[in-house]
């Protein structure tokens, strides 16, 4: 069966599932639905219908762009569908362009990644001209 790339959410469960193969945090329903819900543009990767891997950008829609959720499932790892992936996503983001405009696509590394997002042209922070990225978890 094909590898196909799919501009749409993945279902609720799908999604969990996916996140919960990945060791991602476990989320509550509402937040999960809301995160598939309200992303700009999400590509979920299937093979034979099953959902294997996806990817999602966060968006002012236009400026502000951050990608987030980053997944493909273990026993399909190393074959390239990650890396498509990111090319899609990145070549999407640029669709979004008129000519000589720029926008910015931010995201967070996981530790160990970051060799794979530089292959898509994303710089590690802190650099030259940027601060390090930061973050906090907030919880009720
Ligand atoms: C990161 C992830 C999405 C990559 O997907 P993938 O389908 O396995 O990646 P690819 O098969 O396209 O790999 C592309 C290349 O990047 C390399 N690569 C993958 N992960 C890497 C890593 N952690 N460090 C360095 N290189 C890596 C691969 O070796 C491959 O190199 P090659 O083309 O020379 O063979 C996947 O491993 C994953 O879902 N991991 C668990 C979840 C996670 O941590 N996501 C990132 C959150 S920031």
């Amino acid at each position: 069966m094909a590898i196909e790339y799919i501009d749409e959410a993945p279902t609720l469960e799908e999604y969990k599932e996916m996140r919960r193969a990945v060791n991602f945090m476990v989320l509550s329903d509402r937040i999960a639905t809301n995160a598939l819900h309200n992303a700009f543009h999400i590509t979920t990767v299937r093979d034979g219908g099953r959902a294997i891997g996806m990817i999602r950008v966060l968006s002012d829609g236009s400026y502000a762009n951050f990608i987030t959720d980053v997944m493909v499932i273990p026993e399909y790892q190393g074959q390239g569908i990650g890396s498509e992936m990111m090319s899609r996503t990145v070549e999407f983001m640029r669709s979004t362009l008129e000519s000589g405009e720029t926008i910015v696509l931010y995201l967070m590394s996981a530790i160990g990644k970051e060799e794979f997002y530089k292959r898509f042209g994303f710089l590690a922070r802190p650099n030259e001209d940027w601060g390090a990225g930061m973050s906090q978890w907030i919880t009720s």
